[in-house]
């Protein structure tokens, strides 16, 4: 039986499976649109405290993966199962999953008219948070308290709603934090400061997933997954992988060419 989970208060109790390590596992996802195997059976595992880049070309399905982690309605339709902790979470839905302790920073930068930064980042106030927390958190991201009273909104730049959300991402806690391409839509954005953040979520014990197509990026992590046509290449250590991609997906020819339903081709 999973232990109690408390999202507001950032507790999660675990139960002993796998020999006590808490985990994330997928196993042969499938997820077809249009008769073309976005997702091809895709198996995977991720284990606490450790940062895992899957690495990839546009259009390979890493956003249609964290969609199908996080639990999105709109791909609740794939084949294969999700389990957390062993416990298979197929049936659950955004907000369970969320309470579950997964976290999913999106691709595109987060908006949230009428809402300040403080409310965003304090759930509304039901997140009880230090002044000294938050100062800390912000400056991690690379913002300072003066941004506590301005709106999520359009009158954030892109990269700084992405701070934002990255800062939210990190006190919230999460048990397993998926962040799908943080640097994207931005002109510049401090590699320094992802690192800092991904040591936070590491250090904090959770397990942390950074879907990206940067080299620079996936060197960060503590392992890496080679993503192509829905489907995982190879695995192993980042800068091996890195080294595979420049070789393979660099001058690929069949790039990103989702398998279709019934095809011979990559099946
Ligand atoms: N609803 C959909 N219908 C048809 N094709 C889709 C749909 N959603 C995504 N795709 C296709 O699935 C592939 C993977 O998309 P995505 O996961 O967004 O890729 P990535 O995030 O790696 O760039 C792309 O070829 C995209 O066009
Ligand atoms: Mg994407």
């Amino acid at each position: 039986m999973p232990g109690n989970v408390d999202v507001i208060n950032r507790t999660y109790d675990s139960v002993d499976v796998n020999g006590g390590l808490f985990m994330l596992e997928v196993k042969e996802i499938k997820l077809v649109r249009e008769e073309r195997k976005i997702l091809n059976s895709l198996t995977a595992s991720f284990e606490k405290g450790r940062v895992y880049a899957i690495l990839g070309n546009n259009g390979v399905g890493k956003s249609t993966l964290s969609y199908v982690l996080m639990g999105l309605e709109s791909h609740k339709d794939y084949e294969g199962n999700v389990y957390l902790d062993g416990e298979e979470i197929d049936l659950l839905s955004v907000p369970e999953r969320a309470k579950k302790g997964i976290s999913l920073g999106w691709q595109e930068p987060v908006r949230f008219e009428g809402l300040t930064v403080r409310e965003y980042l304090t759930l509304g106030g039901k997140l009880k948070l230090s002044v000294e927390e938050l100062d800390e958190t912000l400056s991690t991201v690379g913002l300072n308290r003066d941004y506590l009273d301005r709106l999520v909104d359009e009158s954030l730049s892109g990269g700084e709603r992405k701070r934002v959300e990255l800062a939210s991402i990190i006190l919230v806690n999460p048990r397993v934090t998926i962040l799908d391409e943080p640097d994207s839509g931005i002109d510049i954005m401090s590699m320094e400061m992802i690192e800092h953040v991904l040591e936070r979520l590491r250090d904090k014990g959770s397990i942390v997933i950074i879907i990206t197509h940067r080299e620079e990026i996936a060197r960060m992590a503590d392992e890496a997954y080679l993503l192509c046509g829905g489907r995982i290449l190879a695995s192993g250590e980042p800068e091996e992988i890195v080294s595979f991609y420049r070789k393979l997906c660099d001058s690929c020819q069949h790039i990103n060419e989702p398998v279709k339903e019934g095809g011979l081709a990559n099946d």
